[in-house]
Parts: C-alpha cells; structure tokens; sequence
C-alpha cells in the first residue's frame, strides 16, 4: 500500500498505553503518523514516547502559541488522510456526537475532511449505557467508522465489552479505510430524499422516499476521496462526513440547487424521488375544512414539475450522469424507457413493490440498466454496498472514455 498520512487522537483512557505500539505499527506499514492528545491523555501515556515513535512533535494545545505555530489545528485536520482515535472514551465519543470543539482533539475532529476511524475503551457499564450507545448510532450514521471493542478481562476489574481491539487489528482497519482515493478530484453532485409540495401552510403532497441510498451514495463518494455536494430533500438523515449538504423541500427549489452546482460537477447521481407534479395553487393559510361542506369533494389540481434528470442530460458533457427508477412493475422495461428518454450513462431501477428492498429500509436490491441493452441483476445488498458497486462502474465507465 502507498504511504499515507494518519493522525492519531489519543484520549484520556487506561487503553492509552497502547497508542505507542500502534503508532509503531502504522509506521512499519510505511505510514507518516502524526500523534494529538486530548488534556487527560498524557496521564495515561507519555508524550515523549509518541513522539520517539512518530518521529514527529506531538500536538496537545488549541492554544499554545508555539505548536500552533508549527502547523495549526486547521493545518492538521487538513494534513489527515485518516484520523484513528484510540483509545476513544465515552467522553470523547459523546463530544464527537454533538460537535463540540473545546480543545485540540475535538476541534480536529470537527474540522476534518478525512475518513474516522474510532476505537472505543472503557468499562463495560459505560459502554452499554443508553447515552454511549446513542452517540455510537450518531457517529454511525455519519459514516464514521468503528473497530471494537472487544470483550474481556477490563483494566477496571469487570469483565466484558470495553477492551480497545488489539493494535495490529486496528491497523489493519485503518487500512482497510484507506482505500486509494480513486475519486481524489471529480466534484460529485447526489441528490437525495423525497420533495413536498406544498397545497397549504401545512399540507403537501410528497413520497415515501428516505433519502438513506442517495445518503449511501454520497458518503461513498467521499469515502473515495471526491468533494461532494448532496443536494437533500425530506429526510430527517445526518450529514455523512466529509460531503457538503444543500437542503431543499420543492422540486423547484431542487432544480435550482442542482443546476447551480451543475458546471463545476463531474459526475451526478440523482437518486432523490422528485414530486413529478405539484399543486397549481398553494395556500399560504392553512385550508379549514369548515370552508367546505360536510362530504363535499375537493379538486386539487396539479401542474408537472420540470424534468430535471432529462435537463441535465441534455447538456451533460463529458460528464457522467446516472438516474434511478423506482418502478413498481415491468421494472427492466419501464427503466429502459426512461433511459432512452433522458439520455443519461446509467439507470439505477428498484422495485419497489417489494417489502424488503427499496423505500425506508436500509437494503436495496437493484438492477444497472445500461443504454447498450446490458442489464445487471444485483443482490439484495447494504444501501452502502450497492453505492460501492455503482461508483466501481462509474470509475470503469470514466476509465473507459
Ligand atoms: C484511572 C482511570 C481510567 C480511566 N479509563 C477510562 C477508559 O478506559 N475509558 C473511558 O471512556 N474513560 C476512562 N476514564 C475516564 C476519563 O479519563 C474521563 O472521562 C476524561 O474526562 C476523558 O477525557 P478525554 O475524553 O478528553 O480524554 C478513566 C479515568 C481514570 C481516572
């Protein structure tokens, strides 16, 4: 593997003495490492010895002037390639969650582009508490990445979760991240989530759509090092690390977002359910049925939206441009039609119509429709796992031209 740049977070937990052997250990992979500790880390080991190890000064200070000096906080979060924590406590896992910045660690944390990877350690009851188990499921769904902890003997004298995973298995994770940065450069522009349009001050007409895969799509894209801009509708999902995030509610409004990043993108991912109509007429007021008489019906009329897809297409370029389907019968048909019709390179169909892919839940299972008539039946996979197969395609597609 070629040499990358890896920035260990080191905080406050008996697990810390170990930090020094995976500093060792990174390094004999041919890594650069550079060491940052939290206030309470150097109780629990010495900064001299990281720094005998990395062979560079270690950081511990927002504010000494002197180390800031040497490359400032900023200047480190950019320097990563990967941030390892380990040990993470559940102090330093629950700042993460909630995004404060109060020394040197955690503001790195925040202002990082870079991959994360988190090493929990701590007694056993700290681990299972409700509080650490919801700051995990934050970090998760940001698309921090986690390894351990193990179970165990624990220093604390309990016995079970808690123990930080071995140095070598933590390299090797670490590794496992640093997947080449096939997408460094490309700008890729998703979107994601379901749009409503609004009928009144409260009511709209919008889909069942959870924007979880155009999520998926993004964070995968960062993941292989792209800047990414994720244009979201309704969806009440976290941000994935490292991707620039524009919301929007109405279909107009998402037009607008997207042909605004439209020229400095390379590829583009529409994977949101675009409202393909709106009402004619929006009420600012809520409408109060008393307005009406008792089983008296109402017409709502609707107007269709710009086609924002076959927009994009038309003018695309040298740019990639891929659309999804979600069909609920004649699948393969249905998204052979709809490719001809907006002249993308690829459509993504799904069936809908069935319970254990598709809409709100976290699989997909999906077909590449291809305009030389190729067809690719996926498995049901991970919505993570088939964003992995679809940038594998596009890079092959991009390599290709
Ligand atoms: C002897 C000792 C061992 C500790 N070990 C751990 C640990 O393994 N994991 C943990 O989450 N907290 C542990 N703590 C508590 C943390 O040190 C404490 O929450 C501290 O505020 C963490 O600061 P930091 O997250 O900024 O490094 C320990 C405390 C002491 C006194």
């Amino acid at each position: 593997m070629e040499p990358r740049r890896i920035l260990l977070a080191i905080s406050g937990g008996i697990a810390a003495y170990k930090a020094p052997e995976l500093v060792r250990t990174l390094r004999r992979a041919g890594h650069e490492v550079r060491c940052m500790l939290t206030p309470e880390a150097e109780r629990f080991v010495s900064g001299l010895s990281l720094q005998a190890v990395s062979g560079e000064s270690v950081r511990r200070d927002l504010f000494d002037a002197g180390e800031e000096g040497e490359i400032d906080h900023i200047g480190l979060a950019d320097w990563a390639e990967l941030v390892v924590v380990a040990p993470a406590t559940a102090n330093l896992l629950a700042k993460m969650a909630h995004g404060l910045a109060d020394d040197l660690v955690t503001a790195v944390l925040l202002a990082t582009r870079a991959p994360i990877l988190v090493a929990p350690a701590m007694n056993v009851n700290m681990w299972s508490h409700p509080a650490t188990q919801a700051n995990l499921e934050i970090l998760r769904a940001r698309g921090i990445s986690r390894i351990g902890p193990d179970a165990g003997e624990l220093a604390c004298g309990w016995e079970g979760l808690g123990r930080m995973s071995d140095p070598a298995v933590i390299a090797e994770a670490a590794a496992n991240q640093l997947v080449p940065s096939s997408l460094a450069g490309p700008r890729v522009l998703v979107t994601a989530g379901g749009t409503a349009e609004p009928i009144d001050a409260v009511r709209s007409v919008t889909n069942r759509s959870s924007g979880k895969m155009g999520f998926a799509i993004a964070a995968e894209a960062a993941h292989r090092g792209a800047q990414v801009t994720l244009v979201a509708g309704i969806t009440g999902l976290p941000t994935p690390h490292g991707v620039d995030r524009i919301d929007v509610s109405t279909a107009l409004q998402m037009r607008d977002a997207v042909l605004a990043s439209f020229d400095d993108s390379t590829i583009v991912v529409k994977a949101a359910a675009v409202a393909d109509f709106r009402p004619v007429n929006t009420s600012d007021r809520k409408i109060k049925k008393e307005q009406m008489a008792e089983g008296e019906s109402m017409t709502l009329e609707l107007v269709q939206n710009p086609d924002i897809l076959q927009e994009i297409s038309a003018k695309k370029g040298e740019r990639t441009v891929v659309g999804f389907a979600a069909e609920s019968h004649e699948v393969v048909a249905a998204a052979q039609r709809k490719l001809a019709r907006k002249g993308c390179d690829l459509i993504v169909a799904n069936d809908i119509s069935r319970t254990d892919a598709g809409f709100e839940v976290d699989e997909n299972a999906v077909l590449f429709v291809w305009p030389n008539g190729e067809v690719e039946e996926l498995p049901l996979l991970p919505k993570a796992g088939v964003a992995a197969q679809l940038f594998d395609r596009i890079e092959k597609l991009r390599e290709g031209r």
